[in-house]
């Protein structure tokens, strides 16, 4: 290919056409194996450059060695051979890669891709949601707190006092080696949500909304509806003149909200050192509509969550921060759910530890 160009020596039209002729053919071969840009660099260098072009080197020797009546010839068929060298120069450039490059990088656009699995909320995650939306939509804000607690928040300021009763009603878990602090700064693992009322109420004064969500721990044996981790809905709320009555008919939206608006509910007489008065709420039995079968223990009623009116004990601690708890001047009611019951009547699990086994057979089904 890098064949010299020789000397010219006869300069009729003929031979001008021979010449000309052979050298478009070289270029014409040399380009049709073109492949990648370096290639068509060197082709164009080998061609067209400046100084040890071919076609440098044919105006040198034959433009320059014609006879003076051969020059104009030779000039238009030289014209035309540069005209046909720059063509086959656009074309390579233009042209992209060669049917061989192109099949080396082939990809089967057919094969079937990674499938990549999509995110979806755990059962506990929505039952959560659901309720906090029940909530949210009467005007109530949302907050949380921590899970490792002080015995002051999770016991004391809730109206248990060191040493009483009412504290085995709880079985807790405690943080280990805390023997040299008091009593009160002793941390354990919450046994409710409830102290978040206590630490929402420090920071901020009457009118309070809110609900609260979170994880719980007692020291409890698990069985098919009890673990010793699970999940709380706690709600509070304190402004003047709040009674009983608001709490009954908030619940009682509530529950229909949830459980659809047939269901009845009803309040039970309890106990919890919070509230006074203290209540369980029941709803009709939403798997028999209150007739009586084996989930309702042929009762026709479900007990589903804790409530009751503040004690003021409770706004007494509070008001150590906020003075405007003062319980002669406002009221209020609480009330405390736990998910995972809602979570399996709502959708019908029988096991509580199914909820956090991690078996994608029974996740799967509520996607
Ligand atoms: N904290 C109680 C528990 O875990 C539930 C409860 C009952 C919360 C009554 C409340 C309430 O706010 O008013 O057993």
């Amino acid at each position: 290919m890098n064949e010299e160009i020789p000397n010219l020596t006869a300069f009729d039209e003929a031979a001008l056409d021979q010449a000309f002729a052979r050298l478009e053919r070289q270029a014409r071969e040399a380009a049709a194996l073109l492949s990648g840009e370096q290639a068509v660099e060197a082709f164009r260098l080998q061609w067209l450059g400046r100084k040890q072009g071919r076609l440098n080197e044919v105006s040198g020797r034959w433009l320059k060695t014609a006879p003076a009546e051969a020059r104009r010839a030779l000039g238009l068929r030289f014209n035309a051979l540069k005209a046909v060298v720059e063509g086959l120069l656009d074309a390579a450039l233009g042209s992209g890669p060669t049917d061989a490059a192109l099949a080396r990088e082939a990809i089967d656009i057919t094969l079937p891709g990674t499938r990549r699995l999509t995110g979806a909320e755990h059962l506990i995650t929505r039952t959560t949601n659901e309720i906090v939306s029940v909530f949210a939509a009467l005007g109530y804000s949302v907050g949380v707190g921590p899970e490792v607690e002080t015995d002051y928040y999770n016991f004391e300021c809730m109206n248990f006092p060191p040493g009483h009763p009412a504290r085995d009603t709880q079985d807790t878990l405690v943080i280990a080696n805390q023997e040299r602090r008091p009593q009160r700064d002793r941390l354990l693992l919450r046994t409710h949500t409830s102290p978040v009322q206590m630490r929402t109420m420090e920071m901020q004064p009457p009118p309070v909304r809110i609900v609260i969500p979170g994880r719980v721990h007692r020291n409890e044996a698990d069985d098919a509806t009890h673990s010793s981790t699970f999940y709380q809905v706690e709600g509070l709320c304190v402004d003047a003149n709040i009674t009983f009555s608001d709490l009954k008919g908030t619940l009682d939206h509530a529950m229909k909200a949830l459980f659809g608006s047939a269901v009845k509910t009803r309040l039970f007489p309890s106990f919890f050192p919070f509230t006074e008065p203290s209540a369980d709420l029941q709803i009709s039995c939403i798997f028999c509509g209150g007739k009586g079968c084996r989930k309702c223990k042929e009762s026709g009623w479900i007990e589903l969550l804790g409530c009751g009116m503040v004690d003021p004990a409770v706004y007494a601690f509070a008001a150590e921060k906020q003075p405007a708890y003062d319980a002669r001047k406002i009221s209020g009611f609480a009330f405390g759910m736990g998910v995972e019951r809602i979570a399996m009547m709502k959708y019908g699990v029988s096991e509580i530890g199914k909820f956090y086994a991690g078996d994608m057979r029974f996740l799967e089904q509520f996607v």
